[in-house]
């Protein structure tokens, strides 16, 4: 038997056996490799005489492509079968019942403080921010609040420092103070946020929301506040009609100060808004005080303006029907579920800004 096909008989004998990749690139290179034994069979060409040499290229053709092709085959198979196991652990069962989660609630307030920021910014005023952490000066100094005006107690106001440089803003209005120092006159911005006062029963909390409001300008006098608030509660509590009264009262950051009540009824123990001839407190406002105005370096003989300060969970307590303040702040994720907003039911009147 010829060299040729003792090679053939027995590597086809060893590719017949159950191989992995390894061992077939191995055979691969046995045979056609630089040293292989096929190629060697090549190289023997020259010694073989004239007359044998074509009967030998041929047999030895022959067997080099039935070899090659059971090489190719085999690594096929090979490459099929990793291919079907691939697509067998891969597979995505479709009848998988889907996993259970829960979808998050927009709280009331945050809910409450986009529909004052967006009924707002219709008006053209902008939103401002400032920090919970503020300083002596911001919170009080600059807002005309003499050192022994009572708001200054230790029983309203966290102060973080014994020189009591440092406390939790107890009111929103030092934005108005932050907003004036860092920009040129006119100013329209409200600026809602928390707020801290050392206060707890069922309608206040040690932490609350309020917003701000100061548009400051060269003619602004105070129908422009008394328009500006009677729009703003039409439009937060959609209704046509609000009666909406001014009651003198004291800021030292405005003169001069009113508190602004509006009117609703009781029916079947619920609040109406609009009518009736119950009062309601729900926000301090004014003229903003000269004083003011110089402590931020603007000129109170060019530019004048109003300011108020609503509290937005006494807001949010009214429109939906919240009777205990204290549950806005309990992470109860009953409560929430329930008074919640949900963040994909958007209603066709939504007027809200991040959803
Ligand atoms: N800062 C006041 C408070 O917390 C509310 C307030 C009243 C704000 C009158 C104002 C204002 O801007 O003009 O009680």
């Amino acid at each position: 038997m010829s060299d040729i096909i003792k090679i053939k008989d027995e590597y086809l004998k060893k590719l017949n056996e159950n191989l992995d990749l390894i061992s077939i690139n191995q055979i691969k290179s046995e045979l056609f490799g630089k040293n292989g034994k096929v190629s060697n069979e090549f190289k023997k060409m020259g010694s073989i005489p004239a007359e044998d040499r074509k009967k030998f290229a041929y047999d030895l053709n022959l067997v080099k492509e039935e070899l090659q092709n059971v090489i190719e085959k085999k690594l096929k198979e090979i490459e099929t079968h990793q291919i079907n196991l691939k697509l067998q652990n891969e597979k995505v069962d479709v009848t998988l019942p889907e996993r259970n989660f829960n979808r998050g609630k927009i709280h009331p307030v945050s809910q409450v403080i986009d529909e004052i920021s967006s009924i707002f910014s219709e008006i053209g005023f902008s939103v401002e921010e400032g920090p919970d952490v503020e300083n002596e000066y911001n919170n009080f100094t600059a807002l005309n609040t003499p050192d022994n005006h009572p708001a200054r107690d230790m029983h309203d106001t966290f102060y973080l420092d014994k020189k009591k440089e440092f406390l939790l803003r107890t009111h929103t209005s030092p934005v108005q103070v932050r907003t004036m120092l860092g920009g040129k006159p006119p100013f329209k911005i409200i600026a809602p946020g928390r707020t801290y006062r050392s206060d707890s029963d069922q309608t206040h909390a040690p932490m609350f929301h309020q917003v701000e409001g100061l548009h400051i300008d060269k003619n602004i006098n105070m129908s422009h506040l008394k328009g500006c608030l009677n729009y703003f509660i039409k439009e937060f509590f959609e209704v046509d009609k609000i009666k909406m009264r001014f009651r003198p009262s004291h800021f030292p950051f405005t003169e001069p100060s009113a508190e602004v009540d509006i009117g609703y009824e009781l029916k079947d123990g619920k609040i109406i808004i609009g009518d009736g001839d119950k009062w309601l407190e729900i926000l301090g406002c004014g003229m903003v005080h000269p004083n003011v105005l110089k402590n931020v370096n603007v000129d109170p003989s060019k530019y004048q303006g109003y300011a108020f300060g609503i509290g937005i969970d006494r807001l949010a307590m009214l429109k939906y029907g919240i009777n205990d303040l204290r549950a806005f702040f309990e992470t109860d994720y009953r409560w929430l579920n329930h008074f919640g907003f949900d963040p994909l039911d958007v209603p066709s009147n939504y007027r809200g800004l991040s959803r």
